[in-house]
């Protein structure tokens, strides 16, 4: 019994530890160790020696950085606080991009809104070359006022989009009944841009006296295995990476739970109802 409770003990230290580890690396780990500047230089302002960088978006440019290195699975994370005030027709966006034709690509995209209404969070999945699945919600919080945590999990088996922990998009490898599913090396990208189609379909515009907009960028500490060639070196689906591991081959109960919820209470578009743009639902809908 007393070793029962000992070993009890010490899974519960590990996991403190354990935490505290993601945590001080996300302290430690500066910008400029993993993530390069890529689109408008003066506009991206480095804060408290590299542990957030802040993009600003203006008439004459926005900006936008990504990753050093490509990879080829991972659970990427980025907290994110994006522009308050009224922010209509600006997009804020953080994804996953392969080079070349024929693209893979995972997105997530806040597109903003006037003062006072709500943010929407869009996701998409591109899977060699094609797109055209888009997910949208509403958020549970306002993303304007502090930090949150967004996550993509990619191993081959699922990509999961998370909202602080929660999952708010699941989109399955089914490959074998003729799904298109990410095959190349994506680097990670963070921009913020204007987004004229973005808000209420395109009708509703940049107001640029509020300009300049402003998101801000934290943890830059990245859990990915490093995939150089356009194509996934095989090796980054390997089980011995902890995200390729079989717990995370599919969503837990609790986090199943969790997904249906925010379906029914969160999502306002989902590609796979949509009758007028697909008479008969894609295949991956159905799985
Ligand atoms: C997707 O699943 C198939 C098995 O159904 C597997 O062979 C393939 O490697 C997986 N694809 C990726 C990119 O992980
Ligand atoms: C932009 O915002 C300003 C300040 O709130 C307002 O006076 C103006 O009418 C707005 N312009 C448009 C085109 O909505």
């Amino acid at each position: 019994m007393s070793s029962l409770i000992f070993i009890f003990l010490l899974v519960i230290v590990l996991h403190v530890v354990l935490a505290r580890e993601i945590r001080r690396n996300e302290e430690i780990i500066s910008f400029d160790q993993n993530y390069k500047v890529t689109w408008g230089d003066n506009h991206v302002m480095s804060i408290n020696q590299g542990k957030e960088i802040q993009l600003t978006m203006d008439y004459s440019s926005g900006s936008g950085f990504a990753s050093k290195i490509t990879y080829g699975s991972g659970l990427f994370h980025m907290r994110i606080k994006v522009p308050g005030r009224d922010s209509a027709g600006v997009v804020t966006a953080y994804y996953l991009n392969s080079q070349g034709n024929s693209h893979d690509e995972l997105d997530f995209e806040f597109l903003g809104n006037r003062e006072g209404k709500p943010y929407t969070l869009q996701t998409n999945v591109y899977a060699n070359g094609e797109g055209s699945r888009e997910q949208r919600i509403s958020l549970w919080f306002d993303p304007t006022t502090d930090f949150h945590d967004y996550k993509i999990l990619w191993n081959p088996h699922q990509i999961v989009f998370y909202v602080d922990n929660i999952p708010i998009r699941v989109y399955k490898n089914n490959s074998n009944i003729g799904v298109g599913y990410p095959t190349k090396s994506m680097q990670i990208i963070a921009s913020l841009w204007n987004g004229d189609w973005a808000t209420d379909g395109g009708q509703t515009k940049i107001n640029w006296t509020y300009a300049p907009f402003k998101a801000n960028f934290q943890g830059f500490d990245v859990s990915g295995c490093q995939s150089q060639s356009l194509n996934i070196d095989q090796n980054c689906l390997s089980n011995s990476y902890w995200w390729n591991d079989k717990q995370y081959w599919q969503l837990d109960l609790i986090a199943q739970k969790q997904y249906e919820n925010v379906k029914q209470k969160y999502m306002n578009y989902d590609y796979c109802k949509d009758r007028q743009r697909y008479p008969i639902a894609p295949l991956e809908c159905l799985h």
